[in-house]
C-alpha cells in the first residue's frame, strides 16, 4: 500500500480524478456535492443510486458495504461514497467530553483517544467525522462549550491539531484512519448572549487573533475538511462568506480539503434573510467556496441537477468536485470501498476501556481541597446527589450505540464491599424532581463521611442547550448546604458539561472535584480519584464565573483604560456618586461590577492535586533579541525547575504566559503560549523548558490589508508557573 501524507495524492490518484472529472456530467458533479441527511433506508438507497457523494453512517459495516456496492456497481462512474458521522469523543468506547479532555493539558492523550475513536468508527465503515470542534468558547451559557477545548485559542489550536493527527494518522488510507473536520468556521462560540445559532459579530482584530487561530493550526495540521458555522459575521452568514471561506481559508492558508456546510446551514440563508429561496442559497454558498452541503439541495433524489451551469460557475463546481474526489482518493476508497464486516468493533475492548479510564483520570480538576480528599473509605458513607446513582456520564454528542457507563454507587459498592454505603439522592436534576433535604441531613448524622455527586445531566449541554442561569439545576445547591450544615466531613464531585456558577455553596464545601462528563469509564475514574488510587492533575480550560451576569469572563482579556484592582461596593459607590479627582473613592471609576468580586470564581489554568510543587530557577536566555533575529527564526529559551515537595508522586502542568506591555493595539493581559504536563516523583525535580519566537510574540495586525502577522519591538513579560498568577515574571525585549 502506498503511504500518502495527509493531504497528499499519488500521481495515479491525480490522473484518475482528472479523468473522472472530464467524464462527469453536470448532474453527476452536483450529485457529488451533497450529503444526504434525514433519509429513510429506501430513500437513502435511491439517493445513492442517483450518484450522491456522501451519506451519514447507516449504522453498521454491512449497511455501509451494501450502499457502497450500489455506488460502485450501480452508478455510471462507480464513485464510492464518503460516509460521515459525528464521532465527537468516541464511537463505542466513550472518552471524556472535549472540554474535559482539554483540562488534561495532555495533547498526546487527546491524540490517542481520537485514534481509538477513529479505529472503532472506521471498522464500521465511517470514513469521515465532523470533529474536532475548535470554536473558542468564552461564554459558558453556550451549551456547545462542552464540545470545544475551552476559552483559549492556543489550547484549542494544540488540542485540535492533536485530534486531527489522531483521526487521520500518518496515512488516511489506513483501515484505522478517518478524515477529520475542523468546525465551525468561524466565530460560532461568540454567539451573542451565549444563545445557540445567534449572531456573532466581531472586529477583524478579534477574529484574526482569537477565533481564526485554531483553524489556521487545523489547516496546517492537514484537516481533511472544515465545516462552515451557522452564525453570521458582519451580517454575512458563514455559509455565504466568500472572504473567509475562499480568500482566507483556501487562498491565504491553502486548505486542500473540502469545506462542508453544517446541517441545513445552506437552507438557513433563507431565514437569515440573505437568500430568497433554497436555490438562491445554494448558489450563494457554492460561489462563496462551499464544496459539499448537508441536505441534498443540488439535485433531486433521481440525481437531476436543480441548478444550471448558468446559475453556478463551472470552474467553482469543478474545484469543489475535485476536492471531494481527492478526499475519496486520499482515503483509498477508489481502491478499497468496503470494510471487512467481521472486523467491525461493536463493544469496547479491555484496552479501550483502560485507555478512556486513564483519560478520564487525567481530565478531572481538583477545584479546592482542605485535605478531605483523598478519602480513606471505611465505616459508614452516605452517597447523595442525583449523580450518586445516575449513569448519565457519557456527555453531549454521543450516539445511542455508545457503550454506557455504570453509576458511582455501583462502582463503590463493588470495589469496597466492607464499607457500608447508604444512598439517599436528596435532590434531582430539575426543580420539579422530588427532594428530601431534611431526610438527607438527618441520615448524614450516623455517617463518617458524605460524598455529594451533583451536576448537570448531559442533555443540558451540547447543541441547542444554552442556559441563562449556570447554577446547579434543581435543588442541588440546597442539598449541598444541607449537608454542610450537618458538620460531617464531606466532599462534592461535580459532573457537568460546562462551567457552573458555584457561589451559592462553594465556600461551604471542604473539597470539590470537577469530574465533567468523563465517558464510559467515568465511575471507575471518579472512584480512583476520590480514594487517591489516582492523582487529579487537570487544569481548567475555561473560567468558572462567579455569577452569570459576569459572562463573558475570560483570562486573556485586553486591559481597559481603567482596570480595576479593588472591588467596589454598592453602598460606598452610591455615597460617592459624582466624585471625581481628589475626593474620589479609590477605584470608583474602574471597570468592574459593584456587586461582584473581581475576576472569575476559578481561573483558566486553575487546579491542584494531592501533592505540592515548588518552582525555582526560572530563567530566560537571551534577555533580548533584535527583530531581524526573530525573523530569521531565532528563539528565546525559557526554563524552570519544578520540584515535587509533597508526599505523593504527581503531575504538574507548567504554564507559560506572555504579555506584550506596549503595542500599537491593546493586547491581552496574559496569553498562554506554552504548557507541559510532567509526572514528577516525590522529592524529584524536573527541568521544563520552552522556546519562544515570532509565533508566540506576534499578533495579527488587522488594520493591514490583508492582515499581517507582526512582532513589534518593545518589552514583553513572560510568566512561568503552575497557574495563571504564575509568580515568575521574566522580562524580555525585542529591539
Ligand atoms: C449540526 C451541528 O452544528 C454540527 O456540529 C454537526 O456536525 C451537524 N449537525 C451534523 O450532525
Amino acid at each position: 500500500m502506498n503511504r500518502v501524507p495527509p493531504g497528499g495524492l499519488t500521481g495515479g490518484d491525480q490522473d484518475r480524478i482528472e479523468a473522472l472529472l472530464k467524464s462527469m456530467t453536470w448532474d453527476e458533479k452536483l450529485a457529488q456535492m451533497q450529503i444526504v441527511f434525514r433519509a429513510d433506508p429506501a430513500e437513502l438507497r435511491r439517493w445513492v443510486r442517483a450518484g450522491v457523494g456522501a451519506i451519514f453512517w447507516p449504522r453498521s459495516a454491512a449497511a455501509v458495504n451494501a450502499l457502497q456496492r450500489v455506488a460502485v456497481e450501480q452508478t455510471r462512474l462507480g464513485i464510492p461514497l464518503l460516509v460521515g458521522l459525528d464521532v465527537i469523543h468516541g464511537q463505542r468506547t466513550i472518552a471524556p467530553t472535549p472540554l474535559a479532555m482539554a483540562a488534561s493539558f495532555d495533547p498526546d492523550m487527546v491524540q490517542d483517544t481520537a485514534r481509538l475513536a477513529a479505529a472503532e468508527a472506521a471498522s464500521g465503515g465511517v470514513t469521515w467525522t465532523f470533529s474536532p470542534m475548535i470554536d473558542v468558547s468564552r461564554d459558558p451559557r453556550w451549551g456547545r462549550a462542552v464540545e470545544s477545548f475551552g476559552e483559549d485559542p492556543y489550547l484549542n489550536a494544540v488540542m485540535g491539531a492533536a485530534v486531527i493527527r489522531g483521526y487521520q494518522g500518518d496515512d488516511l488510507r489506513a483501515p484505522t484512519s478517518i478524515a477529520a473536520t475542523a468546525k465551525h468556521f468561524v466565530g460560532y462560540g461568540h454567539a451573542e448572549g451565549g444563545r445557540d445559532y445567534n449572531t456573532a459579530d466581531m472586529s477583524e482584530h478579534r477574529l484574526r487573533n482569537v477565533y481564526l487561530e485554531p483553524f489556521r493550526a487545523a489547516t496546517a495540521a492537514g484537516a481533511a475538511a472544515v465545516m462552515a458555522a451557522f452564525n453570521t459575521i458582519g451580517g454575512k452568514p458563514m455559509h455565504a462568506h466568500r472572504r473567509l471561506l475562499t480568500q482566507v481559508l483556501k487562498d491565504e492558508w491553502g486548505l486542500r480539503g473540502v469545506i462542508v456546510g453544517d446541517a441545513d446551514g445552506v437552507g438557513n440563508l433563507v431565514p437569515h434573510g440573505v437568500a430568497v429561496d433554497l436555490l438562491d442559497a445554494v448558489q450563494q454558498s457554492v460561489r462563496a467556496g462551499l464544496d459539499i452541503e448537508i441536505g441534498g439541495s443540488l439535485t433531486d433524489d433521481a440525481g437531476h441537477a436543480l441548478l444550471t451551469a448558468e446559475q453556478l460557475p463551472v470552474d467553482r463546481v469543478d474545484d469543489a468536485v475535485r476536492r471531494i474526489l481527492s478526499l475519496k482518493a486520499r482515503l483509498g476508497l477508489f481502491d478499497q470501498p468496503y470494510v471487512p464486516e467481521d472486523e467491525e468493533i461493536t463493544e469496547p475492548t479491555r484496552r479501550a476501556r483502560a485507555e478512556v479510564r486513564a483519560a478520564a483520570v487525567r481530565s478531572a480538576v481538583l477545584l479546592k481541597n482542605d485535605g478531605t480528599l483523598p478519602v480513606t473509605l471505611h465505616g459508614r458513607v452516605l452517597l447523595t446527589g442525583p449523580y450518586a446513582t445516575s449513569t448519565d456520564h457519557l456527555g453531549a454528542w454521543t450516539q445511542p450505540f455508545a457503550a454506557p457507563a455504570g453509576s458511582i454507587a455501583q462502582e463503590l459498592a463493588s470495589r469496597y464491599p466492607d464499607v457500608a454505603f447508604t444512598v439517599h439522592q436528596g435532590a434531582g436534576f430539575y426543580d420539579d424532581d422530588p427532594a428530601d433535604l431534611p431526610a438527607v441531613a438527618a441520615a448524614a448524622a450516623g455517617h463518617d463521611l458524605v460524598l455529594v455527586f451533583a451536576g448537570e445531566p448531559s442533555s443540558l449541554s451540547g447543541e441547542a442547550a444554552s442556559r441563562s442561569d449556570l447554577r446547579l439545576p434543581g435543588r442541588q445547591e440546597e442539598l449541598i448546604r444541607a449537608v454542610a450544615g450537618t458538620g460531617i466531613p464531606f466532599a462534592v464531585v461535580l459532573i457537568n458539561g460546562r462551567p457552573l456558577v458555584t457561589s451559592g455553596w462553594i465556600d461551604t464545601a471542604p473539597a470539590v472535584l470537577e469530574a465533567w462528563h468523563l465517558g464510559t469509564e467515568a465511575p471507575a475514574a471518579i472512584v480512583d480519584l476520590l480514594t487517591g488510587a489516582a492523582e487529579p492533575a487537570g487544569r481548567l480550560p475555561i473560567s468558572f464565573p462567579r455569577g452569570t451576569g459576569q459572562i463573558p469572563v475570560y483570562y486573556s482579556h485586553e486591559n481597559t483604560g481603567r482596570p480595576a484592582t479593588v472591588r467596589g461596593t454598592m453602598r460606598q459607590e452610591a455615597v460617592d456618586v459624582g466624585l471625581v479627582g481628589p475626593g474620589a473613592v479609590a477605584g470608583k471609576y474602574t471597570s468592574k461590577y459593584l456587586d461582584l468580586e473581581l475576576g472569575p470564581q476559578f481561573d483558566f489554568g486553575h487546579g491542584s492535586g494531592y501533592t505540592t510543587f515548588r518552582y525555582v530557577n526560572a530563567r530566560l536566555s537571551p534577555g533580548r533579541l533584535p527583530l531581524a533575529a526573530l525573523g530569521r527564526g531565532e528563539q528565546v529559551r525559557v526554563s524552570v525547575e519544578v520540584s515535587n515537595t509533597g508526599g505523593r508522586d504527581g503531575d504538574e502542568v507548567v504554564q507559560l504566559y506572555v504579555r506584550d506591555l506596549v503595542s500599537s493595539v491593546a493586547r491581552p493581559v496574559r496569553r498562554l503560549i506554552g504548557f507541559a504536563r510532567r509526572h514528577i516523583g516525590i522529592g524529584q525535580t524536573a527541568t521544563v523548558s520552552f522556546k519562544v519566537g515570532t509565533e508566540q510574540l506576534g499578533f495579527w495586525d488587522a488594520e493591514a490589508d490583508p492582515a499581517r502577522f507582526v512582532v513589534e519591538p518593545g518589552t514583553f513579560a513572560l510568566y512561568l508557573g503552575g497557574d495563571l498568577h504564575a509568580t515568575h515574571e521574566l522580562p524580555f525585549e525585542v529591539v
